[in-house]
């Protein structure tokens, strides 16, 4: 029987490349210091809770030709929260890395998340378990979790599972609540004289963990090429059997990047932007009849059917929704701990309960919605305290509202046409395809630069590879300080200190891009298939990057 497919054997032979300012090993670098940094709010706050690792400078690498001999050290690697391709190449280039520093050098991976170094999991990595995991994607190798990091406890536990293996390193890849993780660690480390270090690096498909320094996290680049030819198929089956209205909800709990950029690659005829639904304080009844109207008007042209692509996180935009589940956010922190709450196993009585302690406001937004969507608002926050919106289905809500709406106007006689839905959720779907050449390489860059950091004596600083639409070997590597990203947000009840996720930017030239087609797209069909295109097509399209990467770009150079 066969035990691997032809593109995986295919994709183990794959050599990542390397920005050339790492490409002459590790032991031949030099250190370029920038100025000192600051967050990007509450200054004063995140400076007093992270007063070891506050306002470090950013840091580039340059390659010195001179080699040098580094120290033996062992390090620990966990990946932290949704799976995205890449996280093994992330290893894969902090391994190759540690080991061409010092062949005496250790890595280990702590099992299942941020929870393996607190409870002692692990599994120290070999030539042999690492080359079976090169270019895939799955985040299988060690496992993942959404442990918080933050209690003098779970620090402790830390401490000694990291002495107990002589670990003088940490590497976290995880998205915005992981890296905060790994700033609060590294504080913790440094505050205690551990001499222990901690790295962050960037990972997420939302794309959210994003700015100057940050381009886009890793895993975006896959999961919206395998989105957008998931829509690409939908739209070619709509556009065959013309009989139905596809409404695909895509994820990104927050920032809509993942739809936009999706849309970008597909054309469908509706595109929702969470970003613009909160700027322009549109409500629900507004979103329903702006999508109602353009379903009217296909209708009219003879066109029952189209494509809606509606971003995950749409729900916390809705001005009216936002106020309503930061008041649920509120009253489910204090609920956790209510027996009644907790073992009632009546969803109309936790309806209830809720209901009650809602302000008025709120219970009414509330109680306006279908029982279903209630019921998936009262599902667990994660262990960061957010609302799991891959469990809401917002697809199906706007689907039951114009439904609705679309019979109202049947009956007062000015809508004739015919609507037939399908929802679809697409999120698990990319989060583990292979990496692209894109994403293997950038990953492979960012765990061989983390270990560079290491080297360096960094802590508190995330991997950092910059100048990403440039080949590989122009890229820039480095690192910068995980508090110059951080501020003050709500969480379980409590003001924390976090990463501030970056939302799509609606004066931006992605947004402005989907903004100036969207009514051609809308009512001509200007659909395009872009199949799969992570390897095989011609090399301009399955080796280069995102167009969201490549506006960004275009607008920086127009700006300079
Ligand atoms: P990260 O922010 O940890 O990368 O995870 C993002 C994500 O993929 C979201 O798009 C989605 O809402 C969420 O994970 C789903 O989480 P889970 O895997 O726990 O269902």
């Amino acid at each position: 029987m066969e035990k691997l497919s032809p593109l995986q054997i295919e994709r183990l032979k794959y050599q990542p490349k390397l920005p050339s300012s790492l490409s002459n090993g590790i032991n031949s670098l030099e250190l370029v210091e920038g100025s000192a940094t600051q967050s990007v709010r509450d200054q004063e706050q995140i400076s007093e809770l992270f007063k070891n690792t506050y306002g470090k400078p950013v840091v580039t690498f340059k390659s010195t030709g001179s080699p040098s001999v580094s120290d033996v050290r062992n390090v620990g690697v966990i990946l932290s929260g949704g799976q995205a391709p890449g996280g093994h190449n992330v290893i894969a280039g902090l391994y190759d890395a540690l080991k061409s520093a010092n062949s005496q050098n250790k890595l280990y991976g702590f099992l299942g998340g941020p929870s393996g170094i607190i409870d002692g999991k692990y599994i120290e990595f070999t030539d042999e378990f690492m080359d079976k995991y090169r270019n895939t994607g799955g985040f299988d190798i060690i496992g993942s979790g959404r442990t918080k990091l933050e209690t003098e406890d779970q620090f402790q536990e830390s401490l000694k599972v990291c002495k107990k293996l002589n670990i003088s390193a940490v590497v976290i890849i995880g998205g915005d609540d992981s890296n905060t993780n790994a700033a609060l660690l590294a504080e913790w480390f440094v505050k205690n004289n551990t001499g222990i270090q901690v790295i962050g690096c960037p990972k997420t498909i939302d794309g959210d963990l994003k700015n100057e320094q940050i381009e886009i996290s890793f895993g975006f680049d896959t999961a919206t090429k395998t989105y957008a030819e998931l829509i690409g198929n939908i739209q070619r089956d709509a556009n065959s059997a013309k009989k139905y209205w596809h409404f695909i909800k895509i994820m990104g709990r927050s920032a809509s990047h993942v739809a936009l950029e999706a849309a970008l690659q597909t054309q469908p005829n509706i595109t929702l932007i969470s970003e613009e639904v909160e700027e322009k304080r549109m409500s629900l009844e507004s979103i329903v009849n702006y999508m109602t109207d353009i379903i009217v008007r296909r209708a009219n042209a003879g066109k029952n059917f189209g494509i809606a692509v509606v971003p995950e996180g749409l729900i916390e935009f809705i001005p009216e929704m936002k106020s309503m589940i930061s008041n649920l956010n509120d009253i489910m922190a204090e609920l956790e701990s209510d027996p009644l709450f907790v073992n009632s196993t009546s969803t109309r009585e936790k309806f209830d309960i809720v209901e009650k302690r809602l302000d008025d406001n709120n219970a009414k937004v509330y109680n306006s919605l279908p029982a279903l969507i209630k019921a998936q608002l009262l599902a667990d926050r994660d262990p960061h305290g957010n609302v799991q919106v891959s469990k809401i289905e917002t697809e199906k809500l706007l689907i039951e509202m114009i439904s609705t709406r679309l019979n109202e106007l049947k009956s007062e006689g000015s809508y004739s046409g015919k609507f037939s839905a399908q929802s679809h959720f697409f999120g698990y779907e990319g989060r583990c395809a292979f990496p692209s050449n894109f994403d293997a390489d950038y990953c492979y860059s960012l765990g061989y630069n983390a270990f560079a950091l290491i080297n360096f004596g960094m802590t508190g600083y995330l991997s950092s590879v910059r100048n990403l639409t440039a080949p590989a070997s122009e890229w820039v590597a480095g690192g910068i300080p995980l508090t110059m990203m951080m501020n003050m947000e709500k969480r379980h009840g409590e003001m924390k200190p976090v990463i501030q996720k970056a939302l799509v930017k609606l004066d931006g030239p992605v947004f402005k891009q989907l903004e100036e087609n969207r009514e051609d797209w809308a009512m001509n069909d200007r659909y395009l298939f872009p199949g799969a295109i992570q390897y095989f097509g011609p090399s301009s399209v399955c080796d280069i990057t995102t167009r969201t990467l490549q506006l960004e770009r275009a607008k920086q150079l127009i700006n300079a």
